[in-house]
């Protein structure tokens, strides 16, 4: 039979703006995408190959996602092995073996007491997902009236409406209404003083009081949680000031508030410990994680809990009755805890987040070592990830966007928010991936 025409196969020298119309793309400029786009045919390693077949260094791990490097045969055999054996088991009421063997898993990885684990699809799951478990558990132990959600400007928690009231990206909220009125916002930490700081910046550890300041206004018997990103990751790399994240701790301590933190982007040795928790030795009550939960290569987020937490809500239902009414129907997919377990090994074969700690100087030093470029605002980092900041063109989020689109066609791809470019490489990283991406950056930040 003969074949259709071809749209998009791996030449993609016949794409025209036609072809690419159907796609409405995610927080992409769809119309100057489709008028020059940038695609994607094939991976491995720390490069991706573009559409003419040349590299393209990966400098932002996907999106955070492919800690151990792009097309890991151990991952790809273990999903195929999975969808041959069992494709999918029913999530509510039925059971398969490796989810518990998952959860396992990961509750070793996490700090101890943490050791429950509630499985997503996606980072803005977890974090509604979050969201909903500390309402149960307020409720639970007697506590109904606690409510109220306490987060962060500049904070991303995904994209769902939960996480969205959550967050403070303006661009991310102004075109969807007020979302969850039971928010209230800490201020973020970036501050003018700890410019250009490598590592946890000396100021801002007092910018923890803003929660103490919100149980002066809202009264603590009516705030369920504090939400923040150990590292807030995409809004630009705001590392926490020394002595912020124990503080928030101890504020919630006193007052009975839930501490979340959300690992999506720090979880699985990003700052080279298994999460950002025991990088900055702060214990939360609640994590969100997903991204390098599977290295990338299926969909899927978890949120871990301590026991107290789940043993309140499980125990607070009668016998035989459903605890916890939510779930996903991908909830623990067979194929994606196939891919998670497989990640794990090699995270931990391969010993990869020591390798990312090891990394972390060299990686850094080069990072800031373009500090000498006009256009370069500031540059904040820690562990293997960091943010770069380019002064302001017309608009926020204008260079930008001109940046990266430049920088790929050059054969770097970054993650850019705004006017801050998020570099963090697969933890495989060597000297010579480090040196390729600074040329690159230098030779394109430096037409600015
Ligand atoms: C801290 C944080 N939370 C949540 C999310 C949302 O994750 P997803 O895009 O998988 O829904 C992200 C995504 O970047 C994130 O960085």
């Amino acid at each position: 039979m003969a074949q259709p025409a071809t749209t998009l196969d791996a030449t993609v020298d016949n794409i025209s703006g036609r072809e690419l119309d159907a796609h409405w793309m995610p927080f992409t400029a769809n119309r100057a995408f489709k008028a020059d786009p940038k695609i994607v045919t094939g991976a491995d390693g720390m490069y991706f190959r573009n559409a003419s077949g040349g590299r393209v260094l990966d400098g932002s791990s996907g999106l955070f996602t492919s800690a151990a490097g792009h097309c890991r045969k151990e991952i790809a055999d273990a999903v195929d092995r999975q969808l041959r054996e069992l494709d999918y088991a029913p999530s509510f009421m039925r059971g398969h073996p490796k989810s518990f063997e998952l959860a396992k898993r990961i509750a070793a990885l996490t700090p101890p007491g943490i050791n429950r684990v509630f499985f997503v699809n996606s980072g803005s799951e977890a974090v509604d997902t979050a969201m909903k478990i500390c309402l149960a558990y307020q409720r639970a132990r007697g506590r109904g009236t606690r409510t109220l959600f306490v987060s962060r400007e500049r904070a991303y928690h995904g994209v769902n409406f939960g996480g969205v009231a959550l967050s403070g990206m303006q661009k991310n909220r102004e075109a969807f209404g007020f979302g969850l009125p039971t928010v209230a916002h800490m201020r973020h930490t970036w501050l003018a003083e700890n410019k250009f700081t490598k590592g946890q910046p000396e100021h801002g550890a007092e910018l923890a009081e803003d929660l103490e300041r919100m149980v002066a206004l809202y009264g603590a018997d009516n705030i369920a949680a504090c939400f923040v990103e150990p590292i807030a990751g995409s809004c630009g790399v705001l590392v926490p000031p020394s002595g912020y994240l124990e503080r928030l701790r101890e504020i919630c301590d006193r007052h009975g508030i839930l501490l979340v933190f959300d690992e999506v982007i720090c979880g699985f040795g990003r700052t080279g410990k298994a999460f950002a928790a025991q990088s900055f030795g702060v214990t939360p009550d609640v994590m969100t994680m997903a991204k390098a939960i599977t290295n990338g290569a299926q969909p899927m987020g978890a949120v871990a809990v301590r026991q107290e937490v789940y043993d309140t809500v499980t125990e607070s239902a009668s016998d035989g009755a459903v605890e916890f009414f939510h779930g996903y129907t991908f909830s623990a997919h067979p194929a994606a805890c196939a891919a998670s377990l497989a990640a794990l090994d090699i995270y931990e074969g391969e010993g990869l987040f020591e390798r990312a700690r090891a990394m972390s100087a060299r990686f850094l030093d080069a990072i800031f070592g373009l500090a000498d470029l006009p256009v370069v605002t500031d540059i904040r980092g820690y562990g293997l990830i960091a943010g770069i900041d380019f002064a302001l063109a017309n608009r926020p989020g204008l260079r930008g966007n001109e940046i990266q689109a430049r920088l790929f066609d050059a054969g770097l791809h970054v993650k850019a928010t705004g006017d801050c470019a998020i570099v963090a490489p697969a933890f495989i990283v060597e000297d010579s991936h480090i040196d390729e991406m600074c040329s690159v950056l230098r030779d394109v930040l430096k037409s600015y």
